[in-house]
């Protein structure tokens, strides 16, 4: 059976698309770019990052683009002051607690969380505070683990239990305290 379309605006661009899909793949179809940081299509679809946020035109609501389902007729804002303003004070609370050594980092030219932060034009972090540290794991030959380069978007976490069937890993802890580690 053929699937439902439904249709809305993208920055007064019309696009067609399957019913239940996202604003983040509508988005997509229209040609236009939106940061994400924790999706991972059918793999880790949590909302947890909060940097794919986009205004609904009518509510001025903000929401999460790759969780909220496109609807009929919806239209949809993905460059508003407020999406941009929201998207960088996300990203700047996720890299408030992030080990920002990136000249150092192995990750240096092959970073998607450097990517997102200069596509958003951010140069300085304005929620600097107390940030955890933690010893970087070289125990095995095969795996170097530096839990502050980590931002708990899980997709690690997702992918051993979805894609490999392991559940080997888990967020463990809450809050500030949060780090993913090995079940039990
Ligand atoms: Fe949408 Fe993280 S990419 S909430």
């Amino acid at each position: 059976m053929a699937e439902e379309k439904i249709k809305l605006y993208i920055d007064d661009i019309q696009v067609e698309v399957n019913k239940g899909d996202t604003i983040l793949k509508a988005a997509e179809k229209a040609g236009k770019y939106i940061p994400t940081l924790c999706y991972l299509e059918e793999i880790n679809e949590l909302g947890a990052c909060r940097v794919c946020v986009v205004e609904l035109a009518d509510s001025n609501e903000i929401v999460a683009s790759c969780i909220t389902p496109a609807e009929e007729g919806m239209r949809v804002k993905t460059n508003t002051k407020k999406v941009r303003d929201t998207r960088k004070m996300n990203m700047e609370f996720l890299l408030s607690d992030h080990d920002v050594n990136c000249t150092s980092c192995i990750r240096n030219e092959d970073c998607e969380l450097r990517e997102v932060a200069e596509f958003m034009g951010i140069r300085d972090v304005r929620f600097e505070g107390e940030k955890t540290y933690h010893e970087v794991d070289k125990s095995t030959p095969s795996i170097m683990r530096d839990p502050d380069k980590c931002i708990l978007c899980r997709r690690c976490v997702s992918v051993c239990k979805e894609v490999q069937s392991v559940k080997a890993i888990v967020p463990d802890g809450r809050g500030f305290e949060t780090m993913v580690n090995p079940s039990f």
